[in-house]
């Protein structure tokens, strides 16, 4: 089967479309025939050898996937850490879920990590149930990007005012259109100051971080008081920095958030899940997808991630 491997550690050039032995399914296991795979940042960092937990190359890239079960001819999309851009995967079936009707495959390889990811930040926040006195104040940093546009999207539900930031304005219009109140383009405003202005000095109760180096501390002088920040991803390639004493002010928190490990947890899936696949259901959630690529030319679709040129989730096609 053909399958797109990183042939060794580096950049995009070093993505190669390959022939390789077919997988066979193990206990709870399915195999899935793949017909597209959603790319992840983390992807990106695997490729370049920061990803935690990752063999070393070669090895098939990719962790998410829409396809078909030839045994019954059922349209899946899944999860997995790596192995997702090949035309045959085997999935975990606890890892595995139903494509809602009327979906393409790309929108299908689009929907699990930034959907669970952006589901679990509203949960580490505390906002799956707010108290419905005050409408909870949400910043999303990446607003434009792939998790981004699915906590806008699932903000828009929860009765959210969302802040987000985003390096252009054109990103910042089309979110807009999803529902994001308050666009902040960080080229041209300190996202602090504008977070400051528009609350009149009160904060956010929850900003959704993932840029690492110093935004972990920015991030930690925009909340309110008892709010917090949900870190999951360095994307400037910067460790992150805390000062615990911007938590002790206003007697903030921050939470990690890592969907490799929460994913092995059954119940908060099936939770999740039950509350996405309600809202899907019901046309409320719709994967945002910016530009789909080939197989052949994955080094291109990498490329433009990296380079923080997306819109919403970038997809391949497989086959
Ligand atoms: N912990 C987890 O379980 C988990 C799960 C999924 C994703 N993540 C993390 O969440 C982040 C977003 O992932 P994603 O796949 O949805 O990617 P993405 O948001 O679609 O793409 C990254 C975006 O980050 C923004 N950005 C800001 N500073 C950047 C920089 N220095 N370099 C590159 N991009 C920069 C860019 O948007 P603008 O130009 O609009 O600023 C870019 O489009 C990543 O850090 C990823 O590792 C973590």
């Amino acid at each position: 089967m053909k399958a797109i491997v990183i042939s060794r550690l580096g950049g995009p050039e070093v993505l190669e479309v390959r022939d390789m032995p077919e997988p066979a399914a193990g206990a709870g296991q399915v195999l899935v025939q793949v017909e597209a795979g959603g790319l992840n940042f983390a992807d990106f960092m695997t490729a370049s050898g920061g990803y935690p937990g990752t063999p070393k190359p070669p090895l098939i890239a990719g962790r998410e996937f829409c396809g078909v079960t030839p045994s019954d001819g059922r349209r899946v999309m899944g999860y997995m850490q790596w192995a997702a851009f090949a035309e045959r995967v085997a999935a975990s079936t606890q890892l595995l879920w139903p494509v809602p009707q009327a979906w393409s495959a790309e929108e299908g390889a689009a929907f699990p990590v930034n959907y669970f990811t952006a589901y679990c930040a509203y949960w580490k926040a505390g906002l799956l149930t707010p108290a419905k006195a005050a409408r909870p104040r949400v910043l999303i940093h990446a607003a434009a990007g792939g998790v981004g546009t699915a906590a806008v999207q699932i903000g828009k539900l929860l009765g959210m005012e969302m802040y987000g930031t985003s390096s252009s304005d054109e990103k910042l219009t089309r979110v807009a259109e999803l529902g994001l109140q308050h666009g902040i383009n960080y080229k041209h405003h300190d996202y602090e100051e504008v977070i400051r202005d528009l609350t009149h000095g009160e904060g956010v109760d929850a900003v959704f971080e993932m840029l690492g180096g110093e935004h972990t501390n920015k991030s930690a002088r925009c909340l309110r008081d008892f709010g917090r920040v949900v870190v999951y991803g360095a994307a400037t390639g910067e460790k992150s920095t805390l000062d615990p004493r911007l938590l002790y002010a206003k007697g903030g928190s921050v939470h990690g958030l890592w969907l490799t490990y929460l994913s092995a947890n059954r119940e908060l899936m099936s939770e999740a899940w039950k509350q996405l696949s309600a809202w899907t259901s019901q046309g409320h959630l719709h994967p945002v997808i910016g530009q789909v690529f080939s197989m052949a030319k994955a080094a291109d679709a990498y490329r433009l991630l990296g380079e923080g040129k997306n819109f919403g989730k970038v997809v391949l096609q497989i086959s």
